[in-house]
């Protein structure tokens, strides 16, 4: 089975869309492996890194996925050359768009249409929304094509979130060292409880960890940090290491960055040891690190 990560927190701001994409190119450029990234986030915020995203008025000022470099007008006469995953709660084919980057596949968002499927009657939402994107993730063509999944979603607890939640085998929780970003940990927490419950037992979704990020060599970051280090019931799941606020992980993210990837950098760059050594401790913990999972 794809292993699925997803990046949650309510809180916004937090590094949920930065992680995604670095921790999405880490596996794709550095580990080689089939990676398909999700752009679950009506605010479409990193869709328009790997494809062309337009605005149309039909749509309200929402942002639109370019049209698919496999469309063709005169034979495809029921699609209209566009796909996100919005579209799986429209009972609609989905096609992922390759990237410039090796192994890496996107399905973006569709800002109105992902607004606009959150909108169903609570009767309806589980059936609609919440087992959804599970169900798509499922299908044999998605889990013979990708090796891994990883999913960025809105800053809410809504609909789409717990959706991802649901489709999740792992799931990472970025969160800055600051007070209100720490009360949002124990939101995210108590989702991931809830979930953990109900899953059977060879389905289990685990906690990866907490990503401490932007993280400043000042004492209020210093003391938020080794207060959660040192929590009771928290304190396993801090992430061993953290994510320093800089500059170039802003600079790099927008579109005609140069390189385009934090892994394009030279391999002592400390920007990019730093995320590295994040990832692939995600990447450990995905492999073979049920330790921290459910059930315990
Ligand atoms: N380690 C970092 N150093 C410097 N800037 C960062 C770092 N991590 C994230 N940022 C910047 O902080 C802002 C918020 O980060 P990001 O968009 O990843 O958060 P988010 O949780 O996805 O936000 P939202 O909840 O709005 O979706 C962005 O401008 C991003 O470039
Ligand atoms: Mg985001």
């Amino acid at each position: 089975m794809a292993k699925i990560v997803v990046n949650a927190t309510h809180k916004g701001g937090e590094g949920k869309t930065t992680n995604s994409i670095i921790l999405a190119e880490y596996i794709a450029l550095v580990l080689g492996l089939k990676t398909l990234i999700i752009d679950m986030d009506p605010q479409a915020n990193f869709s328009g890194r790997y494809i062309k995203m337009e605005y149309d008025p039909s749509y309200k000022g929402g942002k639109i996925p370019a049209l698919h470099p496999d469309y063709e007008p005169l034979i495809d006469k029921d699609w209209d050359g566009r796909s996100s995953i919005a579209n799986i709660f429209y009972g609609e084919e989905v096609i992922p768009y390759p990237t410039s980057i090796p192994n890496l596949d996107l399905l973006p968002a569709h800002s109105i249409k992902l607004q606009e499927a959150e909108a169903v009657t609570k009767n309806d939402v589980v059936e609609k929304v919440h087992l959804q994107l599970k169900r798509f993730l499922e299908l044999e063509d998605v889990q013979n094509t990708y090796d891994m999944v990883i999913i960025d979603t809105p800053p809410s607890k809504g609909p789409l979130t717990i959706a991802a939640i649901k489709a999740a085998s792992h799931i990472v929780i970025p969160a800055q060292m600051e007070q209100f970003s720490i009360e949002g940990i124990y939101g995210m927490l108590q989702l991931w409880k809830q979930e953990t419950y109900c899953r059977a037992a060879n389905n289990p979704i685990t906690l990866v960890g907490i990503l401490p990020n932007q993280v400043r060599d000042i004492k209020l970051h210093k003391q938020f940090l080794s207060g959660l280090r040192k929590g009771k019931g928290l304190g396993d799941y801090v992430m061993p290491h953290v994510i320093k606020k800089r500059a170039i992980y802003t600079e790099i993210l927008v579109e005609d960055a140069n390189p385009k990837s934090i892994f394009e950098l030279p391999v002592n760059h400390v920007a990019r040891n730093e995320y590295e050594t994040a990832c692939r401790y995600i990447m450990e913990k995905v492999n073979h690190g049920e330790k921290k999972g459910v059930r315990n």
